[in-house]
């Protein structure tokens, strides 16, 4: 067999992903992924000052994702709502710096298990543009139910775009980790 089909077929190796609570001094890096032109279309950025109170905000969980042998910072995500008392736990934002190569799927893997096993989620949610099929296909194949779109909900440049309400529950968190889906990817 010819040396680039074998590596065309070759499985990817998942990556290995950790997440650790952003600090002050990762602001420059998050600040610039959000900036990004490629993930800009996908995103409403936030200024760095909602950064630095979701870094504090106790009802905020801010964290590098960190990849690679040497474990260096391979994006950021956010999560909103780790005290409610209804245990609905939002993932506000989640930006991968070389994407396609499997870390976006591992680091939900880790945040879906830091909601429902750390934080004691109920329910795990996002939104999502609908015209970002990258992340909506992901967060199918992560077992995430579409729950309805928000028609027309976000104001940009050339208009108006919908988002897609999606989420999972514990139960059915549990039910995917009884069928090993929620191995580390
Ligand atoms: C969305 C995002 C976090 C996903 O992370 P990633 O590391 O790129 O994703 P992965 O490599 O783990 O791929 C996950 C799945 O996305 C899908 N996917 C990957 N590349 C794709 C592409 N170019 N087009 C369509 N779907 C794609 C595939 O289903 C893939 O799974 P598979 O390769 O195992 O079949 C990342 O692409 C990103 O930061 N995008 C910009 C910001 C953004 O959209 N954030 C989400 C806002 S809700």
């Amino acid at each position: 067999m010819n040396g680039s089909r074998a590596t065309a077929l070759a499985p990817r190796v998942a990556p290995r992903v950790r997440l650790r609570p952003t600090l002050q001094s990762d602001l420059d890096y998050v600040l610039t992924l959000e900036q990004d032109p490629q993930n800009l279309p996908f995103i409403t950025p936030w200024e760095r000052t909602q950064h630095e109170a979701a870094i504090r905000f106790p009802d905020f969980r801010h964290f590098i994702i960190e990849s690679g042998d040497a474990l260096q910072a391979a994006g950021f995500l956010i999560l909103i709502g780790c005290k409610s008392q209804h245990r609905s736990l939002e993932l506000k934002r989640m930006v991968v710096q070389h994407q396609g190569q499997g870390v976006g799927r591992a680091a939900l893997r880790v945040a879906k298990k830091v909601s429902f096993d750390d934080l004691g989620a109920h329910r795990f949610w996002l939104d999502v543009k609908t015209h970002n099929t990258r992340a909506r296909a992901l967060y199918d194949t992560e077992g995430f139910v579409v729950e309805g779109v928000l028609r027309e909900s976000v104001r940009v440049a050339a208009g108006f775009e919908s988002l897609t309400v999606m989420s999972m529950l514990a139960h059915e968190f549990a039910d995917r980790r009884a069928l090993s889906l929620e191995l580390p990817a």
